[in-house]
């Protein structure tokens, strides 16, 4: 898939004690959060156990499910395989950022409710994290189907069958380009008039 998940190795740990807990800090969906964490402890325990962030959910800790994807400097991760001491100074994101402090859910959580692409909705928190990486990735293009299908491979639905994820995503990278021909339109325009 192509969600960038090669970050991790890029994230090179501080010399550390191993005997000792350390403070980590990060950006949270925009909010500073610190909290402790042991060397050894993953990034999935600590956002939901150190720092209450349960929407992030743990389930294979093996890399190979996509439950736990968050977003690490904005590009998709695995939390299970990921050191909380690793993160210490970076920017996370999780689901619990995706709506906005009103409650309004995104276009893509929208979508999802829409489509029906949610049932017991485990996968769904790390699949929308990847979705919203990979969605800004390609804002100039509508993707194929099966460009959809080949990144959702790095996540594990039990029980939706894919369709409707597969829908949901294909609306919203229509729309997405839709407003943003627009926009490029209208600044276009702008441009013109202010030269005429
Ligand atoms: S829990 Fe991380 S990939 Fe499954
Ligand atoms: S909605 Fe149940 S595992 Fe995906």
């Amino acid at each position: 898939m192509s969600s960038g998940f090669d970050r991790v190795d890029e994230m090179t740990p501080k010399k550390l004690s191993k005997d000792q807990s350390h403070l980590v800090s990060v950006c949270l969906n925009g909010r500073n959060r610190k909290a402790m964490a042991d060397p050894r402890m993953l990034l999935t325990d600590w956002l939901r156990h150190e720092l209450g962030a349960t929407g992030t959910h743990v389930g294979c800790e093996h890399g190979a499910c996509g439950a736990c994807t968050v977003l690490i400097d904005g590009v998709a991760q695995r939390a299970c395989l990921t050191l909380a001491v690793q993160v210490d100074g970076r920017r996370l994101d999780t689901v619990e950022g995706l709506a906005t402090s009103d409650g309004d859910l995104s276009d893509l959580q929208q979508a999802f409710k829409r489509h029906h692409a949610l049932q017991c909705g485990f996968c769904t928190s790390g699949i929308l994290m990847s979705c919203s990486d990979w969605l800004g990735r390609i804002e100039d293009r509508v993707p194929t189907e099966q460009e959809v299908r080949d990144m959702l491979s790095g996540h594990l639905c039990r029980c939706t069958g894919y369709t409707p994820i597969v829908a949901a995503l294909m609306e919203v990278a229509q729309a997405r380009f839709e407003r943003r021909k627009e926009y490029l339109l209208s600044i276009n325009d702008n441009k013109e008039s202010s030269h005429a």
